[in-house]
Formats: structure tokens, C-alpha cells, sequence
């Protein structure tokens, strides 16, 4: 509610896999379910924080209380990540976006034909969090990593301008991906730290510790 201890804060939250569009009815999508973004935007608005919630998932119910714009692809998250950043003060980037979509989107069915092979020509898509430069944000990220998760999760804080970022180890038996449950480390310029396994909610809260530790306005 209104007296929570983030109830100062503007916090725009992406969520869920983005779907590319192949043709008329196909799509490449990934694994992400969207419950890591919906937790952060949950803790945020019990919390007292102002939430934009710009989601992918969207079988998933909406928090009351949180504003929500659904998108399908990763351009469309990226327009409204854009639209919504100079209104925030910290953007969290929950999301799996595809790197990649298909250069050319057919109107219609494919059809099979007699062909065994589809080459379909991907192009990059663009790095949303690398489009936010000119804004004066704070920007959390996640990186979802199979092996060297720190190291690779520093990379990124460096290369994408990030505060913080929120690394989960996606190898082997590791749910995360829908599972309630997700064990993460949390990453700064300075230090590392490894949280022990926890419902999505509780992670959420525990970024949102850090984000109000570090951020001033
Ligand atoms: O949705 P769930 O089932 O709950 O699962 C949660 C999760 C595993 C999807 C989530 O916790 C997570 O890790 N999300 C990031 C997934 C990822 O692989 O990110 P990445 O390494 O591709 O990208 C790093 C960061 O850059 C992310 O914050 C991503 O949102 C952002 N990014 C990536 C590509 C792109 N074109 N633009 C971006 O802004």
C-alpha cells in the first residue's frame, strides 16, 4: 500500500518469453514462463512501489494494483520499454527477449510441399537494455547462464551499463524456468552474492533490498 517503504519508487518490470512470428500461425517462443517478473512486480506493489508491468506471459493473472501492457515480440517490448522508461526510476528486465526474429514474416500458412528442409533467415533483434542510454534509470537485469555464471553475468552488467543484475544457473536438473522457486545470485561492480534456493517472491524481495540500498534519487 501507500505506506510501504518503496512507495517513493517507479518501477517498470518486463516478464515472460517474447513470441516471434514465423508465419500465419507459427512462432518461436522460449521457456521463460514470466512467474520470475510477476513475483518482482507483485513485492514492488506490496511494497508501496508505483509498478508498470510490461509482460509477455500473458496467460499469467496481472497483480491488482499494477498497470500492465501486454506484448508479443521482443520489438514490441522494446517500444514499450522506451515509451515507459523517462516515467521510471528503475527498470527491471525480467524477460527473456529472443535475440532473433525472422527477417521475413510470412502473411500466410507455410506450406509443406514436398521439401524437407525450412531455412528460415533470422535477424538480430534489438538489445533493450542497451537502447536505454539516454534515460536517467536504474537498470536491474537478469542473465539466465549454464556455466561461469558469474563471470558471464559481469560481463553483462559491464557491457549492458547495469547496476545490478540477478544471475540464475540454468544447468542441468536447475528448475527455474516456471518453477515458484529460484535460486540466483545477486551482482554488483563490487561483490557477488550467492541466495539460497527460494520462491520467487522471496528473490524478488531481496533484489528489491539491494535496489533500495543502492539507489538514490
Ligand atoms: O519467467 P520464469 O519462468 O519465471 O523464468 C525466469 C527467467 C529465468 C526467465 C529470469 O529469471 C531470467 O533470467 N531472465 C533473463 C533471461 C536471459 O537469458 O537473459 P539474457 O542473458 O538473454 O539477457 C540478459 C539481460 O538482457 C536480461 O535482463 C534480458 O531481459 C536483457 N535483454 C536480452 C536480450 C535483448 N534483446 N534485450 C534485453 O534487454
Amino acid at each position: 500500500g501507500e505506506n510501504g517503504d518503496l512507495s517513493r519508487l517507479r518501477i517498470l518490470v518486463t516478464a515472460g518469453g517474447t513470441r516471434e512470428k514465423i508465419d500465419a500461425v507459427r512462432i518461436l517462443a522460449n521457456r521463460s514462463s514470466g512467474k520470475m517478473g510477476h513475483a518482482v512486480a507483485t513485492a514492488a506493489r506490496d511494497r508501496g512501489a508505483k509498478v508498470t508491468l510490461i509482460t509477455a506471459a500473458n496467460h499469467l493473472e496481472v497483480p491488482m494494483g499494477v498497470e500492465a501492457i501486454h506484448v508479443e515480440s521482443a520489438m514490441e517490448m522494446c517500444e514499450k520499454v522506451k515509451e515507459h522508461a523517462s516515467q521510471n526510476d528503475i527498470l527491471v528486465m525480467a524477460a527473456a527477449v529472443a535475440d532473433w526474429r525472422a527477417q521475413d514474416v510470412r502473411d500466410n500458412k507455410m506450406k509443406k510441399g514436398k521439401q524437407q528442409t525450412w531455412n528460415i533467415e533470422m535477424i538480430r533483434n534489438p538489445d533493450i537494455l542497451m537502447e536505454i542510454v539516454n534515460e536517467d534509470i536504474f537498470k536491474v537485469g537478469f542473465a539466465a547462464e549454464t556455466e561461469d555464471i558469474i563471470e558471464n553475468a559481469l560481463q553483462k552488467l559491464v557491457s549492458k551499463k547495469l547496476n545490478l543484475i540477478v544471475a540464475n544457473d540454468i544447468s542441468g536438473e536447475n528448475p527455474t524456468f516456471n518453477s515458484d522457486e529460484n535460486e540466483v545470485y545477486i551482482i554488483t561492480r563490487e561483490k557477488g552474492k550467492k541466495l539460497p534456493l527460494m520462491s520467487k517472491y522471496d528473490v524478488a524481495n531481496k533484489i528489491l533490498d539491494k535496489i533500495k540500498q543502492m539507489f538514490k534519487k
